[in-house]
């Protein structure tokens, strides 16, 4: 395979790796203003980066032949495609929102001390199933920028440099969980994030203490609509909240779904209902896991799912299979995770059930005569950070 040595002849400064994320809980709730509770997980992307004297960065990788390269003086969104777009718009998003944190007076100013870097790309987050892996591949791009150029910043602060990137450079309206995962996240824990404050704690889980494991199924369903569907529901919330009087609907809660019924028509209501719902789920969930344990979260995670299937309708007829099939299996609870319209169903199975509830997805599949899933365990893991 190759690597950096193979691509760049400057020589080699560090290495940084960023976890993609499953989020246990709380969907499409991150650009309501709202609460998720997503964990980083043992799949990540590594980049290993070399200094160079000039003012260009340099991108290449396991999965493309080729290079690609910018100049730090002529970072533009719209000059930006495909993968690399994640790490240019780093970059690009950095110069855009430092000024304002470190009293600058310009974008070019933010940047003027940065040298350029050679970056070389490998990953072990499926891409496509949901997971993050553009969340990992920025992760890992701005904690690497922030050490090599000495931008004195909180992980906070890259999360949102991460999400101006995605929204911006590489053009999906995402809201800041993905990014918040990638960089809080700790070992066994989950990151309990408010994402109107940006308050984050990190609460354990306790998976393994209790004899569980976290399955992830990816259906390799990927609906070509679905950038169009995320936006469609995200234009349904704003609907929501503006027919309701609200900035947003986090300025709801349940008890407002009444008045809710009465005033909007059933689709816009059923949208409004899943994220009120879903919002008040992640508060159960967190509170259950602390005064329960996480065996008792499955009923939560079931909800959500029945939710996003019925109210939100985001599911597709594989991910409802892989869940219908881990509960009739055994799994204490399991849903869809992440944005949907394809991609992965999460199960948290009794240690002792993971193989009889993979054999059952596969054989439901199969049975169904739709293409083979990949099933696999996630282990919370630490965020962000140098390898060495
Ligand atoms: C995608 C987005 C996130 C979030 C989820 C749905 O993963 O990137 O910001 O909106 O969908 O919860």
């Amino acid at each position: 395979m190759t690597d950096f040595s193979d691509v760049f002849d400057t020589e080699m400064v560090g290495r940084w790796a960023a976890p993609g994320r499953v989020n246990l809980i709380g969907e499409h709730t991150d650009y309501n203003d709202g609460f998720v509770f997503p964990m980083a997980i043992d799949r990540t992307t590594t980049i290993t980066v070399g200094r160079r004297d000039d003012r260009l960065l340099r991108v290449a990788s396991t999965f493309e032949d080729g290079l690609h390269e910018m100049s730090l003086d002529a970072l533009d969104p719209e000059a930006m495609s495909g993968w690399s777009a994640y790490v240019f718009g780093i970059a690009w998003a950095l110069g855009q929102k430092l000024p304002e944190v470190l009293g600058l007076p310009s974008a070019a100013s933010a940047l003027s001390g940065a040298m350029g870097l050679d970056i070389f790309v490998e990953s072990s987050v499926p891409v496509g199933a949901g997971l993050s892996s553009s969340a990992a591949l920025e992760c890992a791009a701005a904690v690497c920028f922030a050490e090599l150029w000495s931008l004195d910043v909180t992980r906070q602060f890259l999360a949102s440099v991460g999400q101006l990137a995605e929204n911006d450079a590489v053009g999906a309206p995402t809201g800041i969980m993905d990014q918040s995962a990638s960089l809080l996240g700790q070992a066994d824990s989950a990151v309990f994030l408010d994402c109107r404050s940006l308050d984050a704690e990190v609460i354990g889980l306790g998976f393994g203490v209790a004899s569980l494991e976290l399955l992830v199924i990816d259906t390799h369903v990927e609906h070509a609509h679905a950038t169009g569907g995320y936006v469609e529901r995200r234009a349904s919330c704003e609907k929501g909240a503006a027919l309701m009087g609200v900035p947003s609907l986090r300025d709801l809660d349940v008890d407002d779904l009444p008045r809710a019924s009465s005033i909007l028509d059933d689709v816009t209501f059923r949208r409004v209902r899943h994220i009120l719902t879903e919002n008040q789920r992640v508060l159960d969930t967190v509170r259950t896991l602390r005064t329960n344990g996480p065996g008792a979260i499955g009923p939560l995670l079931d909800a959500s799912h029945v939710s996003m299937r019925d109210d939100f309708e985001i599911s597709v007829p594989e991910l409802d299979l892989a869940v219908a099939t881990s509960q009739d299996a055994g799994a204490i609870g399991a849903r869809m995770t992440g944005g949907g319209f394809g991609g992965a169903a999460i199960a948290l199975v009794p240690t002792a059930l993971r193989d009889a509830v993979s054999a059952a997805v596969l054989d439901a599949f199969a049975a169904a005569d739709y293409r083979e899933p990949t099933i696999f365990a996630v282990h919370a893991a630490d965020g962000a950070h140098r390898v060495d």
